[in-house]
């Protein structure tokens, strides 16, 4: 299948870098990036196989998305990134370690959200999203009430959410906006996560921040 760049299509603003100092590495994973490239639209069309899928918005340097698709080769691997040097580590990761499951969004994450089937969705990860802790960039957020309404209709009935954060504030409102919503069960879990550390969770841990993580499943209709 043709992918089409993702930037081709409208998508809402983002207020954090796009760009930034790329390692030589980086650089050069990212001339490859065409091969990674995925259109809004089908994800089993984009990898050529019906298989459970997992989405990950603002995936960072990619390092628990690797680890992820490389412990679940029978998994459909999405990662959803703004920011090219991350973008490039992603792609190093998966050509150094033989990883063939994983797919790039170079674009916004609500917007690739919503341009997916409903109910076609089996996981979502949403690891430490930017917290912009001033009460006038709180509308910056990307975990907020029309969020989660979106991925209650991407999801698959039973199908769950992941997020994590290092900061408190918005812990209480990932907390408010999700567990308002009718089309969810669950909320925050305690105890050892079932992923790696990521970049900005070793972060928050060497700044004393606690982590909170939620999961919430999709209510069956
Ligand atoms: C604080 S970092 C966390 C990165 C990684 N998940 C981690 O835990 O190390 C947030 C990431 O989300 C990306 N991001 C922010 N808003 C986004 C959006 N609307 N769509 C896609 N990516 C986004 C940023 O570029 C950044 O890489």
């Amino acid at each position: 299948m043709k992918q089409a760049k993702s930037d081709s299509y409208p998508q809402r603003r983002v207020y954090v870098r796009r760009r930034s100092r790329t390692t030589v590495a980086q650089a050069r994973a990212l001339e490859r990036l065409d091969e990674y490239l995925l259109s809004p639209g089908s994800i089993p069309d984009a990898f050529g196989r019906t298989a459970p899928c997992l989405v990950e918005i603002g995936f960072g340097n990619g390092t628990a998305l690797a680890e992820f698709a490389s412990a679940n080769p029978d998994w459909n691997c999405v990662g959803v990134e703004v920011f090219r040097p991350g973008i490039g580590a992603l792609i190093n990761q998966c050509e150094q370690r033989d990883i063939e499951n994983v797919r790039i969004v170079d674009g916004e994450g609500l917007t690739y959200l919503e341009s997916l089937s409903d109910n076609s969705v089996d996981l979502i990860w949403v690891l430490f999203p930017d917290p912009w802790p001033k009460a006038r960039h709180h509308k910056r957020r990307l975990v907020t009430r029309e969020f989660a309404e979106v991925v209650a209709q991407k999801l698959k009935d039973e199908g769950q959410l992941t997020i994590a954060t290092d900061w408190d504030p918005y812990a209480e409102d990932i907390e408010e906006a999700l567990g308002d919503s009718q089309s969810f069960k669950g909320g925050m879990v305690k105890g050892t996560s079932d992923r790696i550390t990521t970049k900005y969770e070793a972060r928050g841990i060497r700044l004393g921040h606690d982590v909170s993580e939620f999961k919430y499943v999709k209510r069956a209709v």
